[in-house]
């Protein structure tokens, strides 16, 4: 098996923000990976270029959204290795022009814009056009959804195991969950660690029927290519805070996305992690999460979507702001 890829990103504590939650809060700072604007999908490209990828590939095709973070790596980490790269995106990338699409444009990936419905057959009309042309193109899952996506956050358990004393296990680990592949290796991750962590994916798009299957099946192909033999872990996938569906949010979100960053700066986006961040503040304070836990909030990312955001604009003042309870 491959060597673990370790990253180290900060664990860092937020007293405030957890003082008013009543627990006690940390965050696995994601969003500090090395590439700009960070985020999960470097963890999970890191592992997939090294270890799915066949030599001699020429082109990287993958597909997403128009602000899809996955989608700016693979365009960033084809452009560092010299490989071209073809990007199949559904939404709007004629006005959406900034933040991840802007970065993918300059670092060269040709932008096909597409329905979502029609992703799949475009990435394999886009693939045969390129193999009628003499190239040797590669498919890259859309959102890093495949095992050494997953693995690179079992993987992450390790690195996040040899950075906390010995004293701080975290009851709770929470997170925004997509494809789910996240989810899935940080449960499998868990199990091999042997820790009694509950794990949170809080859905930034579907629906609990659609997605907690897929979850478990990722995780449940993991633990046996892990050889994991402990008792699976339950798949906990929310889907409270979806607010209609993907890219979409509330006054809710914005509220916690404002005071996360006037509390402490701990900078959230709409798409994602001011989602995951929403659920958490409500799981403390329904008491879902017990007073006092040692929660981890693990900051996947997404600061081009929140630059992107323009409704933001309303709740980004001048004023400073206190943490307020709600949301
Ligand atoms: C910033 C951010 N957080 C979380 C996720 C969800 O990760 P996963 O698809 O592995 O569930 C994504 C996926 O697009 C993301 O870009």
């Amino acid at each position: 098996m491959s060597k673990m890829i370790v990253f180290d990103t900060p664990v860092e504590s937020y007293p405030r923000l957890g003082a008013d939650l009543g627990i006690d809060l940390r965050v696995k700072r994601d969003d500090l990976l090395p590439a700009p604007a960070g985020g999960n999908k470097v963890r999970k490209c890191a592992s997939i270029f090294r270890d799915l990828v066949p030599n001699g590939v020429d082109t990287i095709i993958t597909h997403g959204g128009a602000q899809s973070n996955h989608a700016r790596i693979v365009a960033m980490e084809s452009a560092r290795r010299g490989l071209a790269c073809v990007l199949v995106l559904h939404g709007d990338t004629n006005t959406q022009f900034g933040g991840n699409l802007l970065l993918s444009r300059l670092v060269g990936a040709r932008i096909v814009t597409t329905s979502h419905s029609a992703l799949w057959e475009t990435v394999k009309r886009c693939e045969a056009e390129l193999l009628s042309q003499g190239a040797t193109p590669f498919i890259v899952p859309g959102g890093g959804h495949c095992l050494e996506g997953a693995q690179a956050y079992a993987d992450a358990v390790e690195e996040l195991a040899g950075q906390l004393q010995s004293d701080w296990t975290p009851d709770f680990i929470v997170h925004a969950s997509g494809t789910g592949a996240t989810q899935a290796g940080l449960l499998a991750g868990i199990e091999r660690r042997q820790w009694q962590t509950v794990v949170v994916g809080i859905s930034v798009g579907r629906v609990s029927a659609r997605g907690k299957p897929i979850v478990e099946k990722c995780y449940h192909v993991l633990r046996a290519r892990l050889g994991l033999k402990a008792t699976a872990r339950p798949v906990l996938f929310r889907d409270d805070w979806l607010c209609g569906g993907y890219e979409a949010f509330d006054a809710g979100i914005l509220n916690t996305i404002a005071d996360a960053a006037g509390s402490e700066g701990l900078l959230l986006d709409p798409t994602y992690t001011g989602k995951a961040f929403t659920g958490l503040r409500q799981l403390a304070r329904s008491g879902f999460i017990p007073a006092r836990s040692k929660v981890l909030f693990w900051h996947t990312g997404g600061l081009l979507n929140l630059v992107a955001a323009h409704a933001l604009s309303a709740v980004a003042g001048n004023e400073p702001r206190n943490v307020a309870s709600n949301g």
